[in-house]
């Protein structure tokens, strides 16, 4: 391969930054085939550089300063695996200025600052690449970008926080209590720093940010998803609703309806036959509604190092191949010309329609189950499925229902109705259920 290298300029060497170091090494020789000519990360920052490290850096000049890195002249492209807002935005903000293209896995980012960032790049003709931002290694971005950009996507729904589906089966599965799980996740490299954007459904709402707007062609929009985590999940909620025949998995939902586009990420009982349901431990699933092709799925490792790297490593591919091209026919980062890119109105949660779970604890009296269906019943809302368990030495009973389809606001009314009946406990668990 006579070329020279493309010079890789990587921020950060954490669990993501050490990941593509180790791909492009290890496939070194299939990515040169690939681009015709080698990829090397030349530069890289560390907060801290004399850690001692799983791969191995030789040959890589490393420093504390990222903004050295993001500005070097002697570098062609930034990865930026740092994280957070600050002093991510700065440095992506900096290679761009300098005419460097970026490859990041910031979802954060990209879901709060992407509308700028898009723009500045755009001004100054480089490229923002971000498969890894979402789905870990799968994919999605350059499925929905590219291999769907013959739909109208009408609808997407999927598994996208991986240590939210890793603590869920873990409890669902192995009984093993929320806290051990979420450590173990940390220990596999799966959270985020914060980990509460796990688990409180922020990373999710991040990720369906960015995939919302490739798919429907609309700004960035984090601050119109309805944000729910796990953190309100029990292994009481599990067990009935297994037993009810559904799984509870943490889902990002976008949707196009008559009356607007929903934007939500929530804990969501999945009826057990369906895809989403079978989706276990780390993996994501995405699934996606195209008019011309109908429904496709895509499934695969969502967190850890190497499927991370594995994305970076795929938009490093794309970078090299369109460097020195016109702008102007790189594919648009955000899948549609900038220019008709259309705000939609996001609707409010209380307007949402879909089927929900209600799980009530309730004092062993008679008329109790009766009091619970006809407030359902005044509210127009027909029961799908019921389930009582029965107390047992003397502790209170639980009541489970599923109801039909029914918008929010009713559902709300008659949570509120169930809530005043005098041997209804505190105790009460609801999740919206979906059939995808
Ligand atoms: N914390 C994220 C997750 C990492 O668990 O899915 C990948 O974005």
């Amino acid at each position: 391969m006579s070329a020279a290298p493309l010079r890789v300029g990587l921020l950060g060497l954490g669990t993501v930054g050490q990941g593509v170091v180790r791909i492009l090494s290890r496939n070194a020789e299939e990515i040169a085939r690939r681009v015709g000519r080698s990829v090397v990360v030349t530069h890289a920052s560390a907060r801290d550089v004399s850690r001692a490290r799983e791969v191995s850096l030789a040959g890589i000049e490393i420093v504390a300063d990222a903004m050295q890195v993001a500005a070097h002249a002697d570098v062609d492209v930034i990865v930026e695996a740092i994280g957070g807002l600050s002093p991510a935005k700065e440095l992506v903000l900096a290679a761009i200025e300098r005419g460097k293209p970026v490859v990041t896995a910031n979802k954060a980012l990209l879901a709060l600052q992407g509308n700028a960032i898009f723009e500045a790049a755009q001004r100054r003709g480089v490229m923002v690449a971000f498969e890894a931002s979402v789905g870990g290694g799968i994919p999605v971005i350059k499925a929905i970008r590219e291999g769907l950009a013959g739909n109208r996507i009408e609808a997407l729904a999927g598994i996208i926080n991986g240590t939210c589906n890793y603590i869920l089966t873990q409890m669902s599965e192995k009984g093993q209590a929320f806290e051990d799980a979420l450590a173990d996740a940390q220990r596999l490299g799966y959270a985020e720093a914060d980990p509460t954007f796990d688990v409180e459904g922020v990373d999710a709402a991040h990720k369906l940010t960015i995939l919302a707007s490739i798919a429907f062609g609309m700004p960035l929009s984090f601050d119109k998803v309805s944000v729910e985590g796990i953190t309100k999940v029990t292994p009481q909620d599990i067990k009935i609703a297994r037993a009810l025949g559904y799984r509870i998995k943490h889902l990002g939902i976008a949707k196009r309806t008559q009356a607007g586009v929903e934007l939500r990420a929530h804990a969501t009982l999945v009826p057990e036959d369906r895809l989403l349901a079978k989706v276990d431990g780390v993996l994501n699933t995405i699934l996606l509604q195209g008019n011309a092709v109908g429904q496709i799925g895509l499934y695969g490792r969502g967190a850890g190092g190497d499927a991370t790297a594995s994305a970076i490593v795929a938009d490093l591919v794309d970078v090299a191949r369109a460097l020195g091209s016109d702008a102007r026919h790189h594919v648009p980062a955000l899948a549609f010309q900038p220019a008709s890119m259309c705000e939609l109105s996001v609707m409010a949660l209380d307007d949402v329609v879909s089927a929900h779970y209600l799980r009530v604890t309730v004092a062993d009296e008679p008329g109790v189950l009766k009091a619970i269906t006809s407030i359902l019943a005044e509210l127009d809302i027909s029961i799908e499925a019921i389930l009582q368990k029965e107390p047992h030495d003397g502790a209170d009973a639980s009541v489970a229902v599923i109801t039909s389809q029914v918008p929010e606001h009713r559902f709300n009314e008659a949570l509120k109705r169930v809530r005043q009946l005098p041997f209804v406990r505190q105790d009460i668990s609801r999740f919206r259920v979906e059939y995808f």
